[in-house]
């Protein structure tokens, strides 16, 4: 497996904030997490791919949302918001050696995390980012089965819930409606933002700023690795939205 990643743009600070009030982040420490981040991911198999930062775009560490991978095909998005539309470009010719790309058209507009992909179906967060012309274009790219899912007070989907086990996932039941997700076992997450998990080969990366929520994953069984997100946090940016794992 390989992860492409995206370094932090020293200009950070003028990141898109939807939920969250702005908060001075450290530019050098956001570095350094991020370095941290890529060598767990290493350590546990994965090849690493850096893309350099633009500074003309705050939000490109974020690059899980500029692209949906499948095992046949990449989708290149529209992100929803207008000033992260250029992050794909960079992302596109890095991906194009491992994907045939299809791409997302105006009108619709989608973030990588809005898309929960679950085996063979596909979990679309309608967002203020994910629009209804991005799910019918996703299922016309990608032939497989894309159902909606309402996100209110979260930014994404994957804010709200991701896969930590074959069989498990994570969720905020205050941000979504989970009756879409009949038949997985749900976990609840003890914070309010301790729903972002990233699952690589049968171990979680986690934010170390939820200890309630990841005692309770190992209590179950979950093998947890813990990285300082905090100030990307600040960013309003997970630890799924730092790689695109192909
Ligand atoms: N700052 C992350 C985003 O709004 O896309």
């Amino acid at each position: 497996m390989i992860a492409i990643t995206r370094d932090v743009s020293p200009s950070v600070n003028q990141c898109e904030l939807t939920h969250l009030q702005p908060e001075a982040i450290d530019v050098e420490r956001a570095i350094a997490q991020h370095e941290e981040y890529r060598a767990l991911l290493a350590s546990l198999g994965l090849e690493v791919v850096r893309i350099p930062a633009d500074p003309a775009f705050p939000d490109c560490v974020f690059i899980e949302d500029t692209a949906i991978v499948l095992d046949d095909v990449a989708v290149i998005t529209r992100p929803g918001a207008p000033s992260r539309r250029g992050e794909t470009r960079a992302v596109a010719d890095v991906l194009a050696r491992y994907r045939r790309l299809m791409h997302i058209e105006e009108p619709a507009t989608i973030d990588g995390g809005d898309v929960l992909v679950l085996d063979d179906r596909i979990f679309v967060g309608r967002s203020q980012r994910t629009n209804e012309a991005a799910l019918a274009q996703l299922r016309f790219h990608t032939r497989r089965d894309v159902i909606p899912v309402d996100v209110h007070g979260a930014l994404h989907l994957k804010s709200a819930i991701t896969r930590v086990s074959r069989n498990a996932l994570l969720v905020n039941r205050d941000w979504i409606d989970v009756a879409p997700f009949r038949g997985w076992t749900l976990i609840d997450a003890e914070e309010p933002f301790g729903a972002n998990a990233v699952l690589v080969n049968d171990v979680v990366i986690y934010p170390s700023a939820f200890p309630r929520t990841r005692t309770k994953l190992e209590r179950d069984g979950i093998d947890v690795r813990t990285v300082d997100a905090s100030e990307l946090a600040k960013a309003e940016g997970g630890v799924t939205c730092c790689a695109l794992l192909v």
